[in-house]
């Protein structure tokens, strides 16, 4: 089974082929994504009627060259997934469209795909044999969220954050210190050069017991360390270092709480913030430190792409799962 993948909730237009008839990586017969970056730097932050106009350019030129990569004709795809949500509604609405009319018009169903179970179920792409039960940490810059696998399709929400997500917090505390859109690549790149232990930001939340997060406490710690200081390049590399840090071990102290809550050894790590070095490095250490495993996507897989969402599809499909024909988004949407 030939899978289309579409995915267009925010700015990346994303497309792939998954082939279930090859399990595991060879599976992904072509994935292509076109980012939108250049397109909203200039104002800081996706725009999102730009977002949702470049989806309407981009999508169909990218579908037809991801199929010429795969060497696989429309008429041979045996389904279409797209992602109906969470995302910005106008951009949703373009992959939907897009989606929901190539099924029609190959007669194949159309499988609307949660954009997170997307983020989740990427891991498994890459490794056939990695199964639920495990818990998954999905940090993305909508979302931060620690949830147990039970069996796909069961989920359940053991954490989350109670206001910015951790990509979020990358995002706001690069801007505050002047790094051009989009900041949290930009600020690990920078926390590189840091030292570690110049500035020391608090743990958030780690001194009660629980599996929530917050952030945006952190994010004002960093405004007032950077108002305070020289404002040098050498300040703004230790600050990311001391923010980079104070995140990353956020983020572990929490795992370890969760594989010890669902009694759980394997933790799966997806979302665009997944990405980040010394995250990978730490959650890695502490999976070896417990005899468990810990698994990341590669970085293209961990940011939004169009891979996760075949994949996704390709799964539900085989479930025997498909969505009707109303071409409807979801931008809010609980998994
Ligand atoms: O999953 P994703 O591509 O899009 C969402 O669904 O949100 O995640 C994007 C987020 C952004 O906030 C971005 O700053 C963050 O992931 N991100 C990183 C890194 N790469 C991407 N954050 C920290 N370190 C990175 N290396
Ligand atoms: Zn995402």
């Amino acid at each position: 089974m030939r899978v289309l993948g579409i995915e267009t909730s925010c700015d990346e237009t994303g497309v792939a082929v998954y082939d279930t008839d090859r399990p595991g990586p060879d599976g992904l017969r072509a994935h292509a994504v076109y980012s939108q970056i250049a397109l909203h730097a200039e104002y800081g932050g996706v725009v999102p009627e730009l977002a949702s106009r470049d989806h309407v350019r981009k999508l169909l030129p990218l579908v037809r060259q991801t199929l010429a990569e795969a060497g696989i004709a429309m008429r041979d795809i045996d389904g279409v997934a797209y992602t109906a949500g969470p995302g910005l509604v106008g951009a949703l609405l373009v992959g939907a469209g897009v989606a929901r009319s190539l099924a029609w018009a190959l007669d194949v169903p159309a499988i609307a795909v949660h954009h997170m179970e997307g983020h989740l179920l990427a891991p498994l792409l890459e490794d056939p044999d990695l199964k639920p039960p495990f818990v998954a940490l999905l940090v993305s810059g909508g979302h931060t969220q620690l949830i147990e696998v039970d069996a796909i399709g069961r989920y359940r929400l053991l954490g989350e954050t109670l206001d910015d997500a951790a990509g979020e917090a990358f995002d706001k505390t690069a801007k505050l210190m002047g790094l051009p859109y989009p900041g949290g690549p930009q600020l690990a790149a920078l926390a590189e050069q840091g030292r570690p232990g110049a500035y020391k930001f608090s743990r958030p939340m780690t001194d009660r017991p629980g599996l929530d997060f917050s952030f945006s406490g952190l994010k004002t710690q960093v405004l007032l360390a950077w108002r305070d200081s020289d404002q040098s390049e050498t300040t703004r590399a230790d600050i990311a270092r001391g923010f980079e840090d104070a995140v990353v071990d956020t983020l572990a102290i929490k795992c370890e709480r969760a594989l010890d809550a669902a009694g759980c050894d394997t933790l799966v790590v997806a979302g665009g913030v997944g990405a980040n070095k010394r995250l990978r490095a730490k959650l890695d250490a502490i999976a070896t430190k417990r005899g468990g495993r810990v698994r990341f996507p590669r970085p293209a897989l961990c940011t939004d792409n169009g891979a996760m969402i075949a994949f996704a599809g390709a799964l539900r499909l085989q479930a025997g799962q498909h969505s009707d024909t109303a071409v409807s988004v979801q931008p809010r949407w609980d998994m």
